[in-house]
């Protein structure tokens, strides 16, 4: 129930796109939102949660548009000719094969297309970027669309954005901080977002402008969870035991500790299987962090942001269910007086999804009322 419900709030999403996920939107669907500073690991965090190599990534301002990212936890098929372990290898490799429909990407403006080479995802991820923003270095607030497919992922919701940044290069606009600021705004400003606030370890947490941001639209911290990457890079002697502990900026929802592919990891081509042993390691032999290794790392990110956004939407549904009701109504409205030639148009697809949306609604109130009040953070 948990996965159908966020699949249909996926399909929502979709739906309401060509409305352009601003005020117009009738509902503010929930999402993962990665806020910070430019080149403090957010790209590096997203890939490692989906396990795979397909973002643009490294030093400098590689994220120009906002990626909407829907990661959706698909099993795989068991067929008679086909086993569990040939799919995951051949998954893995990137390669498309005929057994090999279990792990793919789709972006919302190619709908017709299945990526299966994930270098083919980020190629295409570059390509859109620089069909809105030129080559040289300018941004543009236009989210890309991408779903992922995959029995390796969790199902969740992602934003990856531009970093904040102060000095304009290239193509840049002067203002280029304040943009890239109410970029961001727009994103974390809605209620339904959760943010991810991604912060070098090796920086000072108390200038961190992701955090301030963060602050500025969740004063309380009950959206906001932190996340500490290069942790392998701080100097010796020196560790975030302050930070996790809360005794520097407490954050409710508390920080993740992890280690991403450095720079020459990524010139190496070191796999992300292998990055994770590596930081499990890491974690698991540091003496200030050993005690609490399984609090530590990428794993542990991915679950807790899996439970904080199953919290997050059954704890909201109320007020999406009420807000998308009054879009119904007002959708079926106009339909009525429209005529029926225009069942196939987009406010009739908004219009079924939406009734989807209200029946897992009801079968979750009439069914699972008491999945909803337990507490599984
Ligand atoms: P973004 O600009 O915030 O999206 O950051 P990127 O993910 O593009 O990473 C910026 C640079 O920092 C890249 O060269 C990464 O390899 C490097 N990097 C990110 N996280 C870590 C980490 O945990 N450890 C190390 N050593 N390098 C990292
Ligand atoms: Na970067
Ligand atoms: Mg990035």
């Amino acid at each position: 129930m948990d996965e159908h419900l966020i699949s249909t709030i996926n399909k929502l999403q979709d739906a309401l796109a060509p409305l352009g996920g601003g005020s117009q939107a009738p509902v503010d669907l929930p999402q993962i939102t990665v806020v910070g500073s430019q080149s403090s690991g957010k790209s590096s965090v997203l890939e490692n949660i989906v396990g795979r190599d397909f973002l643009p990534r490294g030093t400098g301002i590689v994220t120009r548009r906002p990626l909407v990212l829907q990661l959706i936890n698909k099993r795989p098929l068991k067929t008679a000719n086909t086993s569990l372990i040939d799919i995951k290898t051949v998954g893995q490799d990137g390669l498309k094969t005929e057994n090999n429909t279990e792990e793919y990407g789709e972006f919302l403006h190619l709908p017709d297309k299945k990526f299966y080479n994930f270098e083919d995802i980020r190629q295409e991820i570059v390509k859109e970027t620089d069909k809105m923003t030129g080559k040289n270095a300018g941004i543009s607030a236009i989210p890309i669309n991408l779903r992922i497919y995959s029995p390796h992922v969790l199902t969740l919701t992602l934003v990856d954005l531009p970093g904040l940044t102060k000095v304009p290069v290239g193509d840049q606009p002067k203002d280029i901080e304040k943009q890239i600021r109410e970029m961001i705004m727009k994103f974390i400003s809605k209620p339904n977002a959760i943010i991810l606030s991604v912060n070098a370890a090796n920086q000072d947490l108390a200038n961190s402008d992701g955090l301030k941001l963060a602050r500025e639209v969740d004063p309380e911290g009950t959206r906001t969870i932190g996340v500490l990457t290069k942790v392998d890079l701080m100097d010796k002697g020196t560790d975030v035991i302050d930070i996790l502990a809360g005794r520097v900026i407490p954050l409710r929802y508390g920080y993740v500790p992890v280690i991403n592919r450095g720079q020459r990891d990524i010139e190496q081509n070191k796999t992300i299987k292998d990055a994770l042993q590596n930081e499990k390691q890491f974690f698991e032999n540091h003496a200030s962090y050993a005690s609490k290794s399984h609090y530590c790392g990428t794993p542990f990110l991915a679950k807790k942001l899996n439970s904080i956004l199953l919290h997050h939407i059954k704890t909201t549904l109320p007020e999406i269910k009420n807000r998308i009701e009054t879009a119904l109504s007002k959708y079926s409205n106009e339909l009525a007086t429209l005529g029926t030639e225009v069942m196939d148009s987009p406010s009739s697809i908004i219009l079924n999804t939406i009734t989807d949306f209200c029946n897992d609604y009801n079968s979750i109130l009439n069914g699972q009322s008491k999945d909803i009040s337990s507490n599984e953070l």
